[in-house]
């Protein structure tokens, strides 16, 4: 795994050393990336011999290379530690103003964050909001461990052994070694070589389910069809565009199938070639297309296949999911509303 690991400017920045060693010895790849106030604590020459890779914080050098998206874009999980009550304050706050705060902001990653400061700061009503914040956005917060700290004083605030920290952010999750394919956004069959017949479906639901999947540590495949959306990082991207398209990339087994992907109903039997001039009428003919889902489960009977079922407004949503379960022979049915397309939230019945 490619881990970018932020170094902040507390004493415990000295021990960011043993960790990314820790991290190179199960394989990792670790790009360090310290703040100007680490530098103080820790010199470039140890993270950068440790690390096996070149390390210049500054945001204005090789600008051309655009580092300040490139770094969060190239990294499957971020790591920070030790982190100090500033790096929480800022990070909660979406402030951006060096490297680290840009590479975190513009990256879709996982984040890990290992706070290390004295008990007062930690204690402190401003510190603890800044970290429930940042936990209610899915960052995972560790817990600073009790001990001696900077002088003679002890309490809340030590940054917890490299071990401790390596099994926070590697540590046996639920769905670890799993292998998921979730199918995301909304298929386009052909009604001549620009046109075509679609539906207003994001992908938004599909990338938050794949990125879930990710999260519990699974090894997830995403099949994007026509999405716009930036593609969360540590997830195979799988373009396709129609249902024939989709159905290719379907022929990979897997343990976990989600159907998210609006897949059309209906394909024109036979899409015009070139452009469509206007003028005379044209009767087009609409074939139902293959039920992918059901195919899927029907040919892989140890998957645990999820169809997903739009209703419109009104409709008896659990009474449809239950009747798409039998019909389709699947493991579980989402059912949600018509008026959940491209929302940002959406209210799901599993049945
Ligand atoms: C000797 C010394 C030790 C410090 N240790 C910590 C610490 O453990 N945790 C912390 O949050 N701040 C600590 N600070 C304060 C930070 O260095 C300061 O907040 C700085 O602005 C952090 O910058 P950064 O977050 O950009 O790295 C310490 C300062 C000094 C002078």
């Amino acid at each position: 795994m490619r881990i970018l690991l932020g170094i902040t400017g507390g004493i415990a920045a000295y021990k960011a050393a043993n960790l990314i060693r820790a991290f190179s010895e199960q394989g990792h790849s670790v790009q360090a990336l310290p703040t100007q106030n680490a530098l103080r604590f820790i010199g470039k020459a140890t993270l950068e011999a440790l690390s096996g890779a070149a390390i210049d914080n500054d945001m204005y050098q090789d600008v051309h290379e655009v580092r300040h998206v490139e770094l969060g874009a190239n990294a499957d999980l971020i790591v920070v530690a030790p982190a100090t009550a500033n790096f929480l304050a800022k990070l909660a706050n979406g402030i951006a103003d060096d490297l680290l705060m840009n590479a975190i902001l513009a990256s879709t990653s996982e984040i890990y964050v290992c706070p290390a400061m004295h008990t007062e700061m930690w204690q402190n009503p401003a510190t603890q909001a800044n970290v429930a914040t940042l936990r209610s956005r899915g960052i995972k917060v560790m817990e600073p461990a009790s001990g001696r700290l900077t002088g003679t004083d002890t309490g809340p605030g030590r940054l917890p052994e490299t071990e401790e920290i390596v099994s926070f952010v590697m540590g046996k999750k639920p769905l670890s070694g799993m292998t998921v394919t979730v199918t995301a956004g909304g298929t386009r069959e052909p009604i001549d070589q620009v046109r075509y017949i679609g539906n207003s479906s994001s992908g938004r639901m599909g990338i938050a389910i794949a990125t879930a999947y990710r999260d519990a540590g699974a090894s997830v495949r995403l099949v994007a069809c026509n999405i716009e959306l930036p593609m969360p990082a540590g997830i195979e991207v799988i373009r396709a565009s129609s249902v024939a398209d989709l159905e290719q990339t379907m022929d990979k087994p897997c343990d976990i199938m989600v159907m998210a992907a609006a897949v059309s109903d209906f394909r024109i039997d036979k899409p015009f070639e070139g452009k469509l001039p206007r003028g005379e009428a044209r009767t087009m003919s609409l074939i139902p297309t293959k039920d992918l889902i059901a195919d899927f489960a029907a040919n892989n009977p140890a998957t645990f296949c999820v169809a997903f079922a739009l209703t419109e407004d009104g409709a008896d949503v659990e009474a449809i999911s239950k009747l798409k379960l039998v019909n389709k022979n699947v493991s579980a049915v989402a059912g949600n509303n018509i008026s959940s397309l491209g929302s940002e939230i959406s209210e799901i019945t599993l049945v």
